[in-house]
């Protein structure tokens, strides 16, 4: 049975406690409404640690837009359900005040690669990505820390913010699961109507078939997404679109 741990002075007395003190610590920091993306993410933990933390915290320094915290989905039963199926040890469920005890007044910034991509678009956004998982990786103080591809800006900011304080959690990426249709799974895919749940598929297609952004941009504005940005960084292209005001973003290695 997973363990439920709400407070950072519980976690760190199992964290101390003599029993885990030989053992490999994975950490799997999420926002819940888990789906067969973070799976991956915890099965590959579970196979390179003894024991696995997934966390569950709705970080709302990290969203610029209000609606989308408002409507971001929240299925704790199922959650739980799925992390005892999948025999993960601890999960940390800790609240606002927990976590911010200082409201915000102390922060973690990046100047360069933040302020692209999706930073360009969603102001503060990785700011509050990167107070929160910094926050995490101190109270978890895991062995390896697993992160999704799918959120590739997110995953390279975090590496280089663990490798800058000296965080001693190595931090790992896993590859992005895709549905059949090679749609990224987001918990944000369910807002979706079924009609534009088939049409969102034409963003995947265009990213592995085209290595032209500009192009991209007008066939995808042409069917109706709202394009933030599609753009070629180093060896992947990136892209960012809205469908009737779900954010959709992906990328893929050219
Ligand atoms: P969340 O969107 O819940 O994602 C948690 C982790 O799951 C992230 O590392 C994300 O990249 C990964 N993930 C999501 N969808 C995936 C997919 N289709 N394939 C592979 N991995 C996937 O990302 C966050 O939460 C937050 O920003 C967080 C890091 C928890 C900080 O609040």
């Amino acid at each position: 049975m997973t363990k439920i741990i709400k407070t950072v002075s519980e976690f760190l007395i199992i964290r101390e406690s003599s029993n885990y003190v030989n053992d490999s610590v994975g950490f799997v920091p999420t926002m819940g409404a888990l789906h067969a993306g973070h799976m991956a993410l915890i099965k590959k933990s579970k196979e390179e640690n003894d024991i696995t933390v997934v966390s569950i915290f709705v970080n709302p320094t990290q969203f610029n837009d209000k609606s989308d915290l408002e409507n971001y989905p929240i299925t704790l039963t199922e959650d739980l359900q799925k992390l005892n199926e999948a025999d993960v040890d601890f999960l940390f469920l800790p609240n606002y005040n927990e976590l911010y005890a200082d409201n915000y007044k102390y922060s973690v910034t990046e100047n360069e690669l933040s302020k692209k991509l999706c930073g360009a678009f969603r102001p503060g956004h990785f700011d509050g990505v990167l107070t929160v998982v910094l926050k995490l990786l101190n109270i978890v103080r895991a062995n390896f820390a697993y992160f999704g591809e799918k959120d590739y800006q997110q995953y390279l900011l975090i590496k280089g913010m663990a490798e800058s304080f000296f965080v001693n959690t190595e931090i790992v990426s896993v590859p992005t699961v895709r549905d059949k249709d090679g749609l990224a799974l987001s918990s944000r895919n369910v807002r979706l109507s079924k009609e534009n749940r088939v049409k969102a598929t034409l963003f995947p297609q265009l990213l592995n078939h085209s290595v032209v952004p500009e192009k991209i941009r007008a066939m995808l504005e042409e069917d109706g997404f709202k394009v933030d940005y599609i753009e070629i960084i180093e060896d992947r292209i990136f892209g960012a679109v809205y469908l009737e005001g779900v954010r959709l973003i992906d990328n893929v290695k050219i």
